[in-house]
């Protein structure tokens, strides 16, 4: 016998009123439906199709200028450099160079993305556990602010090639604390084990290595332990004191400290979970690194892009499994990956003013992908939706795009920017025809 159907528990997720609410560029009302500022996702649909990444200008404005003000109201000489991994969507970056903020890469493909943007090169972070020679070659040409060193077998790599070319590198050292951030073990990046930086001990030998080889300028220190921090302040404020522990001993050494770089990671409610703010984490820097009077850089990614974001998806039926219900959506894991993946909770709701105010059974909200990973969410309270029915899965403007692919030959989805009443494709859907057209067949079999 089948086990009892779990019922949702009301006590734990969001209604669909409650998600609209908490997130200020979403709106529904009984004509339009949901939408995206002042844009029904009812209309979006219709001219894009589905699945279609949806982007709000003004919410990565709001984050943008939550984040600096936060910052130059603690006091901070502050820089944001977004993590540009997380959405590197061309109109996305145009929208947060125009609110000043720098960049943070970790491949060419980032960098040109960010400087097609508008972004200057002074303003670009060259991160990374593995750039390669022709990445750093790049770099050196293009002028790129600050790279990253992780190792001292990279720093002799980009020390040859700068020596080689006359010129001095402006890198920074990043060490990794050994700080548990509290986060899922794919995504936590400052435990000793995890590949990231040099270990902290052994951080003041190396910088001055580094201040003595050829062709590299030290000028700070980095440090980024992990992504989706939501479990309050106390790894990030461990994790800056031992750097500032770190920059008295490299400056009592006579070593050249200009900065420090304090990476990423800020977390925010998926759910309904507790989520540091911009302020906290001004309150944290401020309180360990602050005394040091050094301008402190930071890389937030999903902070800024991930709300502003969704995923709207069309159902393509519902299906009655033994003793489960299956809304099959358009869209899948080679979409969003984030369920798969991390387990993540996303927001779903539905787009039809007459779905949202429905009664809501549980159901398994699930892809057409040939996997069982395939789920978005399990046992979520939905209404019946019927073929064709609307869904938007929220929070998915960072990592979302982003880290998607074409499993199964399903082609890239669309991506469209809403700024107020306007919308714009801004990444035309990947035709099928150009999916297949990429491949060859090898003269012998032709
Ligand atoms: N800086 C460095 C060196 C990083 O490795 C990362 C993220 C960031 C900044 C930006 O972190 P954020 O502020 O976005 O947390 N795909 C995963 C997240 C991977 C994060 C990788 N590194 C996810 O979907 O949850």
């Amino acid at each position: 016998m089948a086990a009892p159907l779990p019922l949702p528990d009301p006590a734990a997720d969001p209604s669909f009123a409650e998600l609209i609410a908490q997130r200020p560029h979403l709106g529904a009302d009984a004509f339009s439906g949901l939408m995206v500022e002042g844009v029904p996702l009812a209309a979006i649909a219709q001219a894009v199709g589905t699945p279609t990444w949806v982007y709000a200008a003004g919410a990565l404005r709001r984050r943008a200028r939550a984040l600096t003000g936060a910052l130059a109201a603690s006091g901070l000489r502050a820089s944001v450099h977004y993590a540009v991994k997380a959405n590197s969507n061309l109109a996305v970056l145009r929208v947060l160079a125009a609110e000043g903020l720098g960049a943070d890469v970790v491949s060419e493909g980032e960098a040109r993305a960010a400087r097609a943007a508008g972004i200057a090169a002074a303003d670009i972070v060259f991160s990374g556990v593995g750039k390669t020679l022709p990445e750093l070659r790049y770099a050196l040409d293009e002028g790129i602010g600050q790279i990253n060193l992780e190792s001292p077998e990279e720093a002799a790599m980009l020390s040859a090639i700068a020596a080689a070319r006359g010129v001095k590198a402006r890198v920074a050292l990043r060490v990794n604390p050994d700080v548990d951030a509290g986060t899922h073990a794919k995504i936590t990046t400052g435990l000793a084990e995890n590949k990231f930086g040099v270990a902290i001990d052994q951080a003041p030998a190396l910088y001055a290595q580094l201040a003595a080889l050829p062709g590299l300028s030290p000028v700070g220190i980095a440090v980024h332990i992990g992504s989706q921090i939501t479990a309050g302040m106390a790894a990030y404020r461990a994790a800056y004191a031992r750097v500032a522990e770190l920059v008295r001993a490299l400056r009592a050494a006579g070593l050249p400290v200009e900065q420090v770089d304090c990476g990423g990671g800020l977390g925010i409610p998926y759910r309904d979970e507790p989520a540091p703010s911009p302020e906290a984490l001004a309150g944290a820097i401020k309180a360990t690194l602050g005394p040091l009077g050094l301008p402190v850089m930071l890389e937030p990614g999903r902070w800024i892009a991930g709300p502003p974001g969704l995923l709207l998806a069309a159902v393509i039926l519902q299906k009655q499994g033994a003793g489960r219900r299956f809304l099959v959506l358009d869209a899948a894991m080679n979409d969003l990956v984030r369920p798969a993946m991390y387990e993540a909770w996303h927001g779903i709701l539905p787009v039809a003013a007459a779905d949202l105010v429905a009664p809501v059974s549980p159901a398994d909200v699930v892809g057409p992908v040939c996997e069982t990973g395939d789920t978005f969410a399990r046992d979520r309270a939905m209404p019946r939706l019927a073929p064709g029915a609307l869904v938007a899965l929220l929070d998915a403007g960072a990592y979302g795009a982003a880290m998607s692919s074409t499993y199964n030959l399903r082609p890239l989805a669309a991506e469209v920017l809403v700024d107020g009443d306007r919308f714009a494709v801004v990444r035309p859907r990947q035709s099928l025809s150009a999916l297949l057209a990429a491949e060859r067949l090898p003269a012998w079999l032709a």
